[in-house]
């Protein structure tokens, strides 16, 4: 079954990530590290934000790729020779992560999972080397056309997005916008671009994908019948090329001054 961390969804979503982020910032990001930096990606997964980056071509980059889970680390290795990995569960205390080799710090579609908390105590370990997030979730959802059931569903969903994914509450929707202040509390100086998905007609396959994990994720709360009716509007519309979607992303770059 797909969900929001399995490989299928993960290799779905990567080329909407790719045309999605922001390249000034990624470009930004690389010039602003010495001649082959060595990179910690966080929550790396099949490996595609160092993909993003290495495909900039800027030079030679090591990468360190983090994760806990070793199916997902196995799959960036077979795509990516000559990867650093290490397998951990970091939610339980960012020092976990080792940051002794690490030029800089990236991650993608990653904070709107922590909790601010565990954001807090990562800012403090990371001892003050350059920063890239991408594709914060936002929390905008705006699909066209609209149907009576959105403002329902959606508000269910930011609610799941709050949920605690084992790093305490989720800062969810609020993620850029608190990453942003907690960032430049530490000193950092932020540059946020937009890097939102606009999918459409000839996005069927991500489009039904991102409607069962919706319809999915609020279902289990009250009103089934209205989750699983928008759910068979939302097909529908799709089948027909009828439905577009915006999805709200947001990539920070922090540099110290
Ligand atoms: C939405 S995926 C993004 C993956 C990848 N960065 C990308 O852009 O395709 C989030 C990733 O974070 C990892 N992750 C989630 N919680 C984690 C934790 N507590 N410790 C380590 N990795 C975690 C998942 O295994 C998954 O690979």
């Amino acid at each position: 079954m797909t969900n929001e961390f399995s490989s299928d969804w993960l290799a779905l979503r990567e080329p909407y990530d790719a045309a999605a982020r922001s390249k000034r910032l990624a470009a930004a990001f690389l010039e602003a590290l010495p001649a082959r930096p060595c990179i910690l990606d966080l929550g790396a997964g099949r490996g595609a934000n160092a993909r993003f980056l290495d495909g900039l071509g800027s030079g030679d980059i090591c990468w360190r790729l983090v994760d806990r889970d070793p199916i997902l680390l196995k799959e960036a290795s077979q795509m990516r020779a000559q990867t650093d990995q290490q397998i951990v569960d970091f939610a339980p205390d960012p020092a976990l992560l080792d940051l002794s080799q690490a030029d800089a710090v990236s991650a993608s579609a990653l904070f709107d999972l922590v909790s601010v908390d565990w954001f807090e105590r990562f800012l403090r370990t990371v001892g003050g080397v350059p920063l890239l997030f991408a594709l914060t979730a936002d929390g905008e959802f705006r699909w066209r056309p609209s149907d009576s059931a959105d403002v329902m569903i959606m508000a269910r969903f930011e609610a799941d997005m709050r949920r605690d994914k084992g790093f305490g509450p989720a800062m969810g929707a609020d993620a850029p916008r608190l990453m942003a202040a907690l960032l430049s509390e530490e000193g950092y100086l932020i540059r946020p671009a937009q890097s939102s998905w606009r999918l459409g007609a000839g996005d069927s396959a991500i489009l039904t994908i991102l409607v069962d994990l919706i319809a999915d994720a609020t279902r289990d709360l009250d009103g089934r019948p209205e989750v699983e009716g928008w759910r068979a509007r939302r097909h529908h519309s799709i089948a027909m090329n009828d439905l577009s979607l915006e999805v709200g992303h947001i990539d920070l770059l922090a540099l110290l001054d």
